[in-house]
């Protein structure tokens, strides 16, 4: 078996053959995310990010919407995926028939999906956002009301923040769904110095017994500006495992919930990717350029 240092060394030898670069979302294990990984960041920073990449090949280290999106920005490079099974419970929730039963059912009111969905999603809604940008992206489009898919408490979390009626759908992620208010009310009792950080795809409940609520970036920026000196991040476990290794001086309370999609990639599937050019991601050319649309008009915004 090949030692962890021969495969680092080796992913590297082969993204300079193969002239790649590796993509890696903020809940990628620390041995992905710090080694081998040269574009890290949220799903907002990694769709950006993947506009202006030169490269033959772009390995995407998380999840298969993720790898989509690259794809969909980068139609005539290679991207590869080193699991096709890496999904996630959000974009399993609704399909493109579902969004097309919603435009019936509300005509005119335009229908903003999460990124976290599939590429035909995209194509039949009318614009993306992320974690990130979503208020943004409600108030950007100037009207009264307005449909997001498919996370309801990303949604309910956005219409507390805007006067902008927000009609949405029943998708859950099954990382943050768990975190319950009970859950922040014993970790405050149990460390009362610790700042609780929670991902706006928490139920609202958990947001307003948390401490901070944002992206991933966002809750990285928290932990650069310092603003706390002990901190329990109640998202995935990779998000605090990644920080904890650059910020030595913070105490990290290690209380989170593994993604299953996030976990299937591996180092040695990285690896074996770029060796046999797999898993290729291809979009049905019937729906890639009405996908890509919804997702530049977000990054324009
Ligand atoms: P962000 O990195 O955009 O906050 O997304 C979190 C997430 O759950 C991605 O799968
Ligand atoms: Fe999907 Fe949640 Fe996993 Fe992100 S953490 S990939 S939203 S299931």
């Amino acid at each position: 078996r090949m030692s962890l240092t021969k495969k680092i060394q080796r992913v590297n030898q082969l993204k300079i053959e193969r002239n790649a670069v590796i993509l890696a979302h903020n809940y990628q294990i620390p041995k992905i995310f710090h080694t081998v990984a040269d574009i890290v960041g949220d799903s907002l920073a990694l769709a950006r990010e993947a506009e202006k990449i030169d490269a033959d090949v772009i390995v995407v280290a998380g999840v298969h919407f993720m790898a989509e999106t690259t794809k969909l920005l980068n139609p005539d490079k290679t991207v590869l995926i080193p699991d096709l099974k890496a999904g996630c419970s959000l974009a399993e929730s609704i399909t493109a028939e579902d969004v097309m039963g919603l435009r019936k059912k509300y005509p005119g009111i335009p229908i903003i999906t999460y990124v976290n969905t599939s590429a035909a999603v995209k194509a039949a809604s009318d614009i993306c956002c992320t974690s990130g940008n979503a208020k943004k992206v409600v108030e950007a489009l100037g009207v009264p009301r307005v449909i997001m898919i498919p996370d309801e408490y990303l949604a309910q979390n956005v219409a507390k923040q805007t006067n902008v009626e927000i009609l949405t759908w029943k998708g859950h992620c099954e990382v943050h769904e768990r975190f319950t208010p009970q859950e922040i009310k014993q970790l405050k009792a149990e460390y009362p110095e610790a700042a609780i950080l929670v991902h706006p795809e928490s139920p609202p409940k958990v947001i307003e017994a948390a401490d901070f609520s944002g992206s991933t970036a966002e809750m990285s920026d928290f932990i650069k500006q310092k603003r706390s000196d002990e901190v329990i991040l109640l998202t995935e476990c990779s998000m605090s495992d990644n920080l904890a290794v650059i910020h030595p001086d913070i105490k990290f309370i290690r209380v989170c919930n593994l993604c299953p999609h996030m976990q299937r990639i591996t180092l040695d599937n990285i690896l074996t990717s770029l060796e046999e050019n797999k898993y290729e991601i291809t979009i049905d050319p019937s729906i890639a350029d009405k996908a890509r649309l919804s997702i530049k008009r977000m990054l324009e915004i």
